[in-house]
């Protein structure tokens, strides 16, 4: 599977829904998550995200975002369709911790 990592917190640009095959991207208030188990690794998403905020699961990063992946996908909605990305977003393209500082 791929991953959603720490920076799309508060950038959550979504060009990574319209390109996903399967729809397996959820939707909350700051962040979007994959559904580990609906993701078939096609890897179409990962140079899509201005972020650069997914990665594969063979990147050693990945492993710390796995869990939260997984738990969201259940409870957030799936989302299909880009919306309208924060209009700070470029703002905290690139700040570090933000899951520690932001996540809600
Ligand atoms: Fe969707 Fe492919 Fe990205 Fe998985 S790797 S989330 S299937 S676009
Ligand atoms: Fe987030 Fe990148 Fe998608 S910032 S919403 S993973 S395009």
């Amino acid at each position: 599977t791929y991953v959603v990592a720490d920076n799309c917190i508060k950038c959550k640009y979504m060009d990574c829904v319209e390109v996903c095959p399967v729809d397996c991207f959820y939707e909350g208030e700051n962040t979007l998550v994959i559904h580990p188990d609906e993701c078939i690794d096609c890897g179409v998403c990962e140079p899509e995200c201005p972020a650069e905020a997914i990665l594969p699961d063979t990147d050693p990063e990945a492993e710390n975002w796995l869990a939260m992946n997984t738990k969201y996908a259940e409870i957030w909605p799936n989302i299909t369709v880009q919306g309208t990305p924060p209009s700070d977003a470029d703002e905290f393209n690139g700040v570090k911790g933000k899951y520690a500082k932001f996540f809600n």
